[in-house]
């Protein structure tokens, strides 16, 4: 007789979803689903090995009111052993990180989605906001397509409700960022830019829908500015590879540049893919600013492939991430080697750290001496 395996991955048990009002969801793209999706860890909650023991078919369904975040948790499985210590008291240790208001009732909390789907306004500041077609329904074109809008909100802790909202929020650290870890309430350092989805009723009604968030920290720095360091920075998986992460990384940057008092902008410790995301982001703002272009790679022709002769800048514009096909000669400061001093006032101007300037600078060269 086969023996049965009486432990769960935790990963695949756990299943998260974003719930929208019965509305909503029939104004949808047919690709869009929300519902259903797994966490990328699970350690900090159920420890070390992602395992839990003493369950068959177990499913942990947490889900959240797609805009407030309200939650709603039900742990179902189809045979457990008898209560022994060693069975894993599966919603007890969930409950210790998310806020105790969750339903456990599904009529319940349905009936809490449909009405938060209307009254739920997000906290805090707009800074940002920008618009994508709607992820298609199959087989039509982008002339059917409704365009979507997308607000990115900056709060505090002094924002009215801002904490138990962070308190919903918090749990995407844990399940998503490895290392990952809650941060404490009573340091008032903490800044956070809140990413939504906007959505218009066939009656004209605006609802919000949560597609990820970023904390930033402000540091001083003597003798009387701020250095902010990026530190948590999600996008919910249904969301992912859909330009999201992007716009809110550039908002976050914006706001150190046009803040006045904030010197640079720092990364805590960034995971592979968001490095990939600052790097393509800020070459992206390096290529397009116009004085660095010209100061650093000069004016003079160059020639490629076909023999044309083009301006650099006119080159560099047309083509900004691609590799160079021909030959290329810099005389701009961007040498190499590179003006030093006219590298770190840039560097200084555009508030960007040290060593990811280091590292654009370098991707730059090679860029343009290919
Ligand atoms: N259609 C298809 N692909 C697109 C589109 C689009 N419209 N727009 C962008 N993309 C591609 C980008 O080119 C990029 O491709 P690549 O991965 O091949 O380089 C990719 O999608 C990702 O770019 P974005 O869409 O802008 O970023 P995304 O919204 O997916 O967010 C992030 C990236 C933040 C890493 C997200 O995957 C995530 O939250 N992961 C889990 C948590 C995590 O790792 N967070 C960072 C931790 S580090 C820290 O917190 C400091």
């Amino acid at each position: 007789m086969a023996t049965v395996d009486w432990t769960a991955d935790a990963n695949e048990a756990l299943t998260l979803s974003l719930v929208r009002a019965e509305e909503d969801k029939q104004i949808l793209g047919g690709e869009e689903t929300y519902e259903e999706f797994h966490p990328t860890f699970t350690y900090p909650i159920y420890g070390e090995d992602e395992k839990i023991y003493g369950y068959q078919d177990l499913v942990i369904d947490l889900r959240f009111a797609s805009g407030s975040l309200a939650q709603y948790l039900s742990v179902r499985h189809a045979k457990k052993l008898d209560a022994s210590t060693t069975v894993d008291n599966v919603e007890g240790i969930l409950k210790e990180f998310i806020p105790p208001d969750y339903d456990t009732d599904e009529a319940a909390f349905l009936t809490r989605v449909q009405e938060d789907a209307v009254s739920f306004k997000p906290i805090g500041d707009v800074v940002h906001t920008y618009t994508r077609l709607a992820p298609s329904t199959s087989g039509s074109g982008s002339a059917t397509r409704e365009e979507v809008e997308y607000e990115v909100y900056h709060a505090t802790w002094n924002d009215p409700g801002f904490r138990e909202y962070h308190r919903r929020m918090q749990i995407f650290i844990l399940l998503y960022i490895e290392a990952g870890s809650y941060i404490s309430e009573d340091d008032d350092a903490w800044h956070f830019f809140v990413l939504y989805e906007k959505r218009k009723r066939h009656n004209g009604t605006k609802t919000y829908h949560f597609i990820g968030y970023s904390s930033v920290y402000k540091f001083y720095c003597f003798p009387e500015k701020h250095r902010l360091r990026l530190s948590q920075f999600v996008i919910l998986p249904p969301y992912q590879h859909q330009g999201h992460g992007s716009e809110l990384y550039k908002t976050i940057y914006n706001y150190a540049l046009l803040t006045p008092l904030i010197s640079e902008l720092t990364v805590e410790d960034p995971a592979e893919a968001f490095e990939d995301l600052r790097d393509r982001n800020d070459l992206r703002m390096l290529l397009d600013n116009e004085n660095f272009m010209q100061e650093g790679f000069g004016n003079e022709t160059v020639s490629h492939g076909g023999g044309k002769v083009q301006k650099r800048k006119t080159r560099a514009r047309a083509n900004p991430m691609g590799v160079s096909s021909g030959m290329v000669k810099v005389t701009g400061k961007m040498g190499p080697p590179i003006d030093k001093v006219w590298s770190e006032s840039f560097r200084t101007q555009l508030k960007m750290a040290g060593r990811q300037w280091q590292r654009l600078m370098e991707m730059l060269i090679l860029k343009h001496l290919n």
